[in-house]
């Protein structure tokens, strides 16, 4: 068993020495695996380190061939050195799915509902619905009632009016016939613009959201 134990003592002392060989300090670059993978060859996006020299024991980890030293990384051709710019006045992001700005007019209901398709196909169909129930309740609901017939409370005779009117009164069926068939993409930008006395629900509702809606209001209709 002896001779076991000294291998194992020997091992361990390889292991040592092998380690503390990779150590970097002063000079002394370390031995690195790989060292394409820690050192970036393009310009790092934010980063801005100006000083030529930077790094330059450790030229010859440099594969960019350029002269500076290895940590030297502002980009010369923009004029505070970073690769990052700040982008244009006015420049709008996309959001997480890639959405651009909804651009088709508010008076091109009849465009929109053509061209524009929803983005959840039957795999998310199911998902979409309940998530769409809980959005059409919090968003349409007081309107267009629970089941969509144009009956929720705003749209229903206020108790105590002697007329028996509504707080809000034309608010569309939208089991009727004439709203029954129309499309997702339909819902998609009444919801976005609102029509007539509906007002608009775009700045508050996610395109994302209205998709799910606008599902909800398809399985309201069957
Ligand atoms: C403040 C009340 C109110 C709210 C809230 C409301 N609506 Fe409406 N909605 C109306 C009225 C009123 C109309 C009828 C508009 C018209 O034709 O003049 C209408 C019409 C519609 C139509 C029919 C459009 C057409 O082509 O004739 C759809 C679809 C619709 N609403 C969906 C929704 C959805 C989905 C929501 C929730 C995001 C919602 N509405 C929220 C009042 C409301």
């Amino acid at each position: 068993m002896k001779i076991y134990r000294n291998i194992n003592y020997a091992i361990v002392v390889a292991l040592g020495v092998a380690l503390t060989g990779c150590g970097a300090g002063g000079e002394n670059q370390g031995l690195e695996y790989a060292p394409n993978m820690y050192h970036s060859v393009p310009y790092e996006p934010l980063s801005q380190i100006t000083d030529e020299e930077a790094g330059e024991a450790a030229q010859i980890l440099n594969n960019t061939g350029d002269g500076h030293g290895e940590y030297y990384n502002s980009n010369p051709l923009n004029k505070n050195g970073m690769t990052m710019r700040t982008p244009p006045a006015n420049t709008v992001a996309r959001n997480k799915n890639g959405y651009l700005p909804y651009r088709i007019p508010k008076d091109s209901l009849e465009l929109a509902a053509r061209v524009m398709v929803s983005p959840i196909d039957s795999t998310m169909a199911e998902a979409a619905i309940k998530d769409g129930k809980i959005l059409y309740n919090r968003y349409c609901e007081h309107c267009h009632g629970d089941k969509g017939a144009g009956d929720g409370l705003v749209a229903s005779p206020r108790a105590g009016d002697p007329d028996g009117l509504p707080v809000f009164a034309g608010v569309a069926n939208l089991k009727s016939d004439a709203l029954k068939g129309v499309s997702e993409g339909h819902i998609f930008h009444v919801i976005t613009w609102g029509k007539g006395l509906m007002g608009a629900h775009g700045s508050q509702v996610s395109p994302e959201d209205r998709w799910k809606i606008a599902k909800y209001v398809k399985t309201l209709q069957k």
